[in-house]
């Protein structure tokens, strides 16, 4: 967890400037609208980091608790948090559910998690295990066919986008990582944190494992007025999605 507890504070300031555009303009809309109406429930936010989505949603009406490996990234949140419907915890990378009684969620999200997760088999397990009958397991992650280390983006010669792929199968278990600028965008300083690229059946299966049943599979666009404003989210637009979000029902 060492990365995340290095990057927490530059990952947090990333997100409380609004830097992160195409968090704000494509992939949370398309995420919010998934999951539909949250108040009144119940919700675990899986990888909560600094609590951004966690108080998203309990400003929704829903009472969450927000759990995370990185003690930093919780340290933040309890910062960052007022709300008296907002509950952190720190927990164990390896079973991150351990401490939730069964049957005791109504929803757990997990917005831009999964890729930091070493073994999705405790993640499926422990879902499946604190879901109530008819409960939800909502996830966004980076695409596993279009967001990932072997494939770029390129600019053909009349100025049109090209994703060039030189491999996607041979995606699997060493971590390579992921580069975020952070807002002190004029020295060009970043941080780097480890990522587990995926294939997409290895995306899916440890969760229909677990019986849990797949009830959306998403590939978001960015809207046509989102693309107007910002044209860097047109290659997502036309050429292929960066994010896939899932939604399990148990
Ligand atoms: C990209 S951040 C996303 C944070 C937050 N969901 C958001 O979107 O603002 C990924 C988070 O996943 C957490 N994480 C890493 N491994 C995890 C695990 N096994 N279980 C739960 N969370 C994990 C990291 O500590 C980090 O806070």
């Amino acid at each position: 967890m060492k990365d995340w507890d290095a990057a927490a504070m530059d990952w947090s300031s990333q997100l409380t400037a609004g830097y992160d555009r195409v968090r704000e303009e494509y992939n949370w809309p398309a995420f919010e609208a998934m999951i539909g109406l949250v108040t009144g429930l119940e919700v675990v936010d899986l990888g909560c980091g600094d609590g951004d989505v966690t108080r998203r949603l309990a400003r929704s009406g829903a009472t969450v608790t927000g759990i995370d490996p990185s003690e930093q990234m919780i340290a933040v949140a309890r910062a960052l948090t007022q709300s008296g419907d907002i509950h952190y915890e720190v927990v164990p990378q390896e079973a991150p559910f351990a401490g939730l009684p069964n049957s005791s969620t109504d929803l757990v999200v997990s917005f831009m998690g999964v890729m930091s997760m070493r073994d999705l088999t405790p993640i499926a397990v422990g879902a499946a295990r604190v879901l109530r009958p008819g409960g939800r397991l909502a996830l966004a992650l980076l695409h596993p066919c279009f967001s990932h280390s072997g494939m770029a983006w390129r600019k053909n010669n009349d100025g049109s986008i090209l994703l060039e792929l030189s491999r996607y199968a041979t995606v699997s278990d060493v971590p390579g990582s992921i580069t975020f600028q952070t807002t002190r965008e004029n020295d060009g300083s970043s941080f780097a944190v480890s990522r587990q690229e995926r294939t997409l059946s290895s995306v899916l299966t440890p969760f229909l494992s677990e019986n849990l049943h797949l009830t959306s599979f998403e590939e978001p666009q960015p809207s046509a007025e989102a693309v107007e404003t910002n044209r860097h989210l047109r290659r997502w637009r036309d050429v292929a999605p960066a994010f896939l979000h899932l939604e399990f029902k148990r």
